[in-house]
């Protein structure tokens, strides 16, 4: 059988070879045509770039190496006290193609205890921070100072053959998930908490040791920290965070340096962020309406108000997708089990039945259904978890699995450096004139 490591091997080598003969027979094959308006307008729709771990349907939402999220849900090893996969065999699944068994993911999860270690100095300079710098800042600085231990780097410099650099990716990939649990925490307590940090468990899974590191102990908490680090693992490769890590990756940065910059995108509003601006968007409209129940007409009030200042509401609308999105109605079934009667909760319900047909009247909205983000902030306030600026830091521990595993991937299939075609509109207007090709 041999380690998960050698059988990644193993796997990728066979992928490696039916891509090569894929591109031989077919890669003159054109898979589509650019408009004018993609390149002005985010490339939306514009196929570009492969990730194995997962691909997006535009009605149908995610699924991760062909499973949707109920089906992960049923066939993902859980946790012994738990209904919810455990993370890690989603990460087993994203990297290897194949449902793991409960060894499998047993093998991760004392993998990543075994990794967890996070050196001084990485404290020291989150520490080195104002408190009022945002968790996000925080975060990425942590991972930022942790890149002294890239193995990757440390063998790049040594000298390394291109066909091994797979094999350091992944030790960083590991080592770097392993610790993201306990950075985070700190961070949380750091800010939060008054310093007072909270040591591992070394016997709790990845996400259960998560919560508890951060000084949670309801075991219903636990169980929805598991399916929150699942459902935001992954979600094909052309959104920012999994594009960017891609990308600087591509320039063999290790893969501290790659997920940095990723998390650094998570970090904006129209992407991570959108989590933190759900709540404090409902918490600002409890606040203006005076009551923390608002009716289905107070909260169109309040929809209206939003879009006429001209802002977005924030957790509805997507890139991509076209239909409510998988992960909101996983977190919606997670609410109506643990917390039916949660005031805040069911305003997010009632959101949901009247944001969509508002957003649609304005005839301009591709999308009017609710993304992930709509639902995440109000489960995790019914825990006490009401520090809404940490939010996008639980969103990017979680991220870590699937651009992680995708770099692995990217440095495995030996993929190039990405570098596409930009143009000025002077060169548009000239090649519009008939004066010339696009790019002179
Ligand atoms: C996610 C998002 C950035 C996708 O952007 P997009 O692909 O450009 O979306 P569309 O093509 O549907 O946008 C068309 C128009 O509708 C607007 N729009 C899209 N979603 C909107 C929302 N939730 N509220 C108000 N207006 C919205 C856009 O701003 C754009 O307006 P413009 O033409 O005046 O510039 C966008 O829907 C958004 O800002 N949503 C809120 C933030 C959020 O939840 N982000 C998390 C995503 S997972």
């Amino acid at each position: 059988m041999g380690t998960i490591k050698e059988r990644f091997k193993v796997t990728a080598d066979a992928a490696n070879t039916e891509i090569k003969e894929l591109l031989k027979e077919h890669g003159s094959k054109k898979i589509g045509e650019v408009t004018l308006a993609q390149i002005y307008q985010g490339m939306r729709g514009m196929t570009g770039l492969v990730t194995e771990t997962s691909l997006l349907d535009a009605q149908e939402g995610i699924r991760f190496r062909g499973y949707s999220i109920p089906e992960l849900q049923q066939q993902l090893p859980k946790a012994p006290e738990g209904g919810e996969p455990l993370p890690e065999g989603l990460f087993y699944l994203m990297l290897m193609g194949e449902l793991p068994t409960e060894e499998d993911a047993a093998e991760i999860t004392s993998l990543w205890q075994r990794r967890s270690h996070v050196p001084n100095h990485v404290f020291d300079i989150i520490d080195a921070l104002p408190i009022n710098t945002h968790p996000m800042t925080m975060f990425v600085t942590g991972v930022m100072a942790l890149q002294t231990e890239s193995n990757f780097a440390k063998e790049y410099a040594k000298g390394i053959n291109k066909k091994d650099y797979w094999n350091a990716i992944y030790d960083d990939a590991m080592d770097l998930i392993a610790r993201l649990p306990r950075i985070a925490a700190y961070i949380y307590r750091r800010k939060y908490k008054n310093n007072d940090h909270i040591q591992p468990n070394g016997l709790l899974d990845w996400a259960g040791n998560l919560a508890h590191m951060m000084g949670f102990e309801d075991e219903s908490f636990k169980e929805l920290m598991r399916l929150y680090m699942t459902i935001h693992a992954d979600h094909e490769g052309g959104n920012v965070s999994a594009h960017t890590t891609h990308l600087v990756g591509s320039a063999l940065s290790d893969p501290f340096l790659s997920y940095a910059a990723g998390m650094n995108g998570l970090a904006g509003p129209l992407h991570g962020l959108a989590n933190q601006e759900v709540i404090k968007w409902i918490f600002e409209m409890q606040e203006e309406l005076g009551t923390d129940d608002p009716s289905k007409e107070q909260i169109e009030e309040y929809v209206r108000k939003t879009l006429s200042s001209g802002k977005v509401v924030p957790g509805y609308g997507h890139a991509v997708l076209r239909k409510t999105d998988p992960r909101f109605t996983a977190q919606m079934e997670f609410g109506k089990k643990h917390m039916p009667d949660d005031k805040l909760v069911n305003t997010v319900w009632k959101i949901y039945d009247t944001v969509p047909p508002i957003l649609q009247s304005l005839g301009k909205i591709k999308n009017p259904w609710p993304n992930v983000d709509a639902h995440s902030g109000a489960l995790l306030v019914h825990y006490g978890l009401v520090e809404y600026e940490f939010y996008t830091v639980l969103f990017a521990v979680s991220r870590a699995l699937g651009v992680l595993a995708s770099l692995c991937w990217d440095r495995a299939l030996g993929f190039p450096l990405e570098r596409p075609k930009s143009v000025t509109t002077q060169s548009v207007k000239l090649w519009l004139e008939g004066k010339g090709e696009i790019w002179e």
